[in-house]
C-alpha cells in the first residue's frame, strides 16, 4: 500500500529550541518511515518579516542543517526550499482570484497584525494562499502543525474544496494532525518562544545551558505541588519521564539548586550528541545545499505535473 503523504513547512527565522523540537521537529523525523514525507524550507513566506539578505541566507543554510543533524533523511523523505519550486507561487495566485477578502480577513494572523496596529502587507495578508499551494501541491493528506497553525490547515482544505467544485476534482483535502504536537513551555512557564526570549536552544553549548537553566523561574505550587519547581520540571520532564522525577524531586523538596543541577547534567546528556551531529553537517555545507538542490529539483517534478493538470481545468492550457 502506498504511504500517505505528510508535508511541513518551516520559516527559516533563526535558531531551534527544543519547544520546536519536542513540538514539531522530533516527530517529523519519526514519520519519515510511515509516511512519505515532504519537508520544505518556508523561504518565500520568511519574506514578510525579512531581515536582511545575509542573515535570510545564513538561516536557511542553518536550518537546512539543523534537520539533518537531527536525523531528517534524503532517501527517505523530500527534502526543499520553497523559491526553488515557483509552483507554489504560481498556484497561491490562481487561489486568491477564487478566495473573496472577507474569508482572508477572518485569518488569526491577519487579525493579531491588525489588533496591535502593524503594517500589514500584503503578502501577509494572503499568507494562507501560499500556504494552501505549499500544502495541495503534492497531494498532501497530513499536517503536522501546532495550534497557531491549525487554521491554515483549515483554510488550505477550504480552498481545495472550493477549487475542485468550480473545477473538478483536483486537490486532495487536507488534515492537520494536531493532536500529536504538544505545546513545550519555557523557562518563564510560559510557550517556549522566540519572542519571548525564554527558550533553551537546541544545540546549545554546555556553558549556556548551565546560565539557562539556572535563570528558570522557579515558582512552585502551593499546596500539592509545593517545593517542587514546575518550570524546572516541566523542562526535566520532556527528557526524563515522570517515573525517574518523581522520587528524585520529592526526596529535593524545594532544594531548587540541586534540582537545576542535576537538569544541567541531563540536558546536556540529550544535547551533546545532537551538538557534535549538527558540528559534523556543518564541516560540509556544500553536501547539505546539494541535498536541498536535489529535493527541488525532485519535488519540482510533482509539482509542475500538478500545475499542468491546473491549468487544464482553468482553460488556459490550449496547446
Ligand atoms: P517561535 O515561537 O520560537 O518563533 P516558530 O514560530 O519559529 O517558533 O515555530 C516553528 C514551529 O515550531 C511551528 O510549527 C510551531 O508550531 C512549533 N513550535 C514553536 N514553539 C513551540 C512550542 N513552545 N511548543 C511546541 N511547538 C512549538
Ligand atoms: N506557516 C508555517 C509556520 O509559520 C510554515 C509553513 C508554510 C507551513 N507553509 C506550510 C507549515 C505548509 C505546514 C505546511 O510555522
Amino acid at each position: 500500500m502506498a504511504k500517505k503523504i505528510l508535508l511541513s513547512g518551516i520559516q527559516p527565522s533563526g535558531k531551534p529550541h527544543i519547544g520546536n523540537y519536542f513540538g514539531l521537529m522530533k516527530r517529523i523525523v519519526e514519520y519519515q518511515d510511515e509516511y512519505q514525507v515532504y519537508f520544505f524550507i518556508a523561504d518565500y513566506h520568511a519574506l514578510n518579516s525579512f531581515k536582511d539578505k545575509e542573515t535570510l541566507k545564513s538561516n536557511i543554510i542553518n536550518i537546512v542543517i539543523d534537520y539533518l543533524a537531527i536525523g531528517l533523511d534524503p532517501k527517505k523523505s523530500t527534502i526543499f526550499k520553497q523559491s526553488d519550486v515557483s509552483e507554489h507561487a504560481e498556484l497561491a495566485w490562481i487561489f486568491d482570484t477564487i478566495t473573496t477578502m472577507p474569508y482572508l480577513e477572518r485569518a488569526h494572523a491577519y487579525k493579531d497584525a491588525q489588533a496591535k496596529g502593524k503594517e500589514i502587507s500584503v503578502g501577509l495578508f494572503n499568507y494562507p494562499m501560499l500556504m494552501a499551494a505549499d500544502i495541495l501541491l503534492y497531494g498532501t493528506e497530513l499536517v503536522p502543525v501546532g495550534k497557531d497553525q491549525e487554521q491554515h490547515v483549515e483554510i488550505a482544505r477550504d480552498t481545495a474544496e472550493k477549487f475542485n467544485n468550480k473545477f473538478g476534482e483536483t486537490f486532495t483535502l487536507p488534515k492537520s494532525k494536531i493532536a500529536e504536537i504538544p505545546v513545550i513551555h519555557g523557562t518563564d512557564g510560559r510557550k517556549m518562544s522566540k519572542s519571548y526570549d525564554n527558550t533553551i536552544p537546541l544545540f546549545s553549548e554546555y556553558e549556556d545551558i548551565k546560565k539557562i537553566v539556572m535563570s528558570i523561574v522557579t515558582d512552585s505550587g502551593e499546596g500539592k505541588g509545593e517545593g517542587k519547581p514546575k518550570n524546572v520540571y516541566a523542562i526535566h520532564n520532556l527528557i526524563r519521564p515522570s517515573s525517574d522525577l518523581d522520587p528524585i524531586y520529592e526526596s529535593k523538596k524545594g532544594k531548587y539548586k540541586e534540582l537545576k543541577e542535576l537538569l544541567i547534567e541531563d540536558l546536556e546528556k540529550f544535547i551533546a550528541p545532537l551538538r557534535e551531529k549538527r558540528k559534523e553537517f556543518e564541516k560540509d555545507i556544500p553536501r547539505a545545499l546539494a541535498i536541498l538542490k536535489e529535493g527541488g529539483d525532485k519535488a519540482k517534478k510533482i509539482a509542475s505535473a500538478k500545475m499542468d493538470e491546473v491549468r487544464e481545468k482553468i482553460g488556459v492550457k490550449v496547446y
